[in-house]
């Protein structure tokens, strides 16, 4: 409509020319070009070698996408087409998913139910168009624990039409392995004793594909941190000592700007946060990042290390947190229907399987259970649907779980608010696609169902998916 031309700045050369402004205090603020052309690019799945625990050690055969660990980072802007041609060059068949982003039914990746399995020395075409801006990601879905367990995962940043205005955008994929002692990834995939308990947790946690002794920060900097669990199935609380991060979008979606309570960031499998940090920290001194969810077992993912320059700014930027919203449906309460899924099975720590009344024989190798169904792997035709939606119907479901574990739990093809906790309400109007649920604990969520197809539903960790935390949702 408008004839004023745009100047697309570099940001990168912006910043370094007001780094050197001891004076500067306010934040870049580029001008994006509108370009709406579509972005293509090749993506290939192959086996690599990467050196992730560093230099004392071998380094380690993995497979990953396009020879690097994470796989590269794609950027595409909010509305913008994007179509990848995924070449599959591993010795088995594979997907991608791309988890969180609301497409057509067609590109979501699931072999059997939505596209038929990638095979070796083969290529597929997933052509979509992203409508909301945030940090999303994509992961194989077939032999899900093998091909995530073994690196195959990367980001995908959809940005916003205005570019939010902070110093630095950061990205930290973090990722979870079991090493052997030469840096090798241990057998043992899809272990039932494993499956059955809290999954394939890990000892080595890599950040951007390696472990992190220091991340380099400067002092007065206003950080976008996008944090992204890429785990099999460790679940993370990320305490940052001597900051305090604000929480700005969960799983892509903007909530309202907010402290993680006791400053402690809980995020599960596959689950994302965007963080505003003011690097408050004083020049020359290093900050760790704790993770100290397991009892008994907590060790620090990096240190913010600040260099010796005096801060950017006397103090942080007035600059108001809060993210555009994205265009989502905003489900109805008043008229939507109600269903609940009781989250069942697994070991109870005395060796006995419990909930698995209705389950028992109903798949192979099933440790747990969605209302007494188990389906199991990673997708395959002919998954009957457990809910038939009537397309443009607000929806309410509780989730409750009946297990002694926590449970991840994702919805493809849409995203959803989340509403209660054990009845009481969520603050920060939170979305998200990914919401975990603590043992014993009943969540709520509600989405309108206007993606029309047939969309999983399933926990994140890995090892309860493919032992039957995992179901259908069909849209009609
Ligand atoms: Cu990242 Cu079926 O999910
Ligand atoms: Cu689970």
């Amino acid at each position: 409509m408008s004839s004023v031309l745009h100047r697309t700045i570099n940001r990168r050369a912006l910043l370094m020319r007001s780094a050197g402004i001891a004076a500067a205090a306010s934040l870049p603020h580029a001008v994006r070009a509108a370009t709406n052309s579509i972005k293509e690019l090749n993506l290939a799945a192959v086996a690599g070698r990467v050196p992730i625990v560093g230099e004392a050690y071998p380094a380690t055969d993995v497979w990953c996408y396009g020879d690097q660990v994470p796989g590269p980072e794609i950027r595409v802007r909010q509305g913008q087409p994007i179509r990848v041609v995924v070449r599959n060059d591993l010795p088995e068949d594979t997907t991608v998913h791309w988890h969180g982003i609301r497409l057509p039914n067609a590109m979501d990746g699931v072999p059997g139910l939505t596209q038929p399995p990638i095979k070796p020395g083969k290529q597929f075409t997933y052509e979509f168009t992203p409508p909301d801006a945030g940090t999303f990601w994509y992961h194989p879905h077939a032999d899900s624990l093998q091909q995530l367990g073994r690196g195959l995962a990367g980001a995908l940043i959809v940005e916003e039409p205005e570019p939010v205005p902070v110093d630095r955008d950061m990205l930290w994929m973090l990722a979870d392995w079991r090493l052997t002692s030469d840096a090798q990834i241990a057998r043992g995939f899809g272990n039932a004793m494993e499956a059955a308990m809290s999954g394939r947790v890990g000892n080595t946690v890599t950040l951007n594909g390696r472990v992190s002794e220091q991340e380099p920060v400067r002092a007065g900097e206003r950080v976008r941190l996008r944090l992204v669990n890429g785990a099999l199935a460790r679940i993370m609380a990320l305490r940052f000592e001597g900051h305090r991060p604000m929480a700005v979008a969960i799983d892509g979606q903007p909530c309202e700007p907010h402290e993680p309570p006791a400053g402690r960031l809980l995020l599960g499998p596959a689950m994302r946060v965007d963080l505003m940090l003011d690097m408050q920290g004083e020049p020359g001194r290093r900050y760790r990042v704790i993770d100290d969810f397991y009892d008994g077992l907590s060790y620090w993912l990096t240190e913010l290390a600040y260099d010796e320059r005096p801060p950017v700014r006397p103090r942080p930027p007035d600059t108001a947190l809060s993210l555009p919203r994205n265009p989502l449906p905003e489900p109805d309460l008043a008229s939507a229907e109600r269903h609940e899924l009781r989250l069942q099975g697994g070991m109870m720590g005395g060796g006995a399987m419990m909930g698995m009344g209705g389950m028992m024989g109903m798949g192979h190798g099933a440790s747990w259970a969605i209302n007494g169904t188990s389906m199991t792997g990673d997708g395959h035709a002919g998954m009957p649907p457990l809910l038939t939606l009537q397309r443009g119907r607000s929806v309410v479901l509780t989730m409750r779980n009946e297990s002694a574990w926590w449970h991840p739990m994702h919805l493809h093809g849409m995203s959803f608010r989340v509403l209660t906790r054990n009845g009481a309400s969520v603050p920060y109007r939170q979305w998200a696609d990914t919401v975990l649920v603590p043992p014993k604990e009943t969540v709520d969520v509600a989405f309108v169902a206007d993606n029309p197809g047939d969309w999983m539903l399933h926990c994140h960790v890995t090892d309860h998916q493919v032992s039957g935390m995992m179901t259908v949702l069909r849209v009609a």
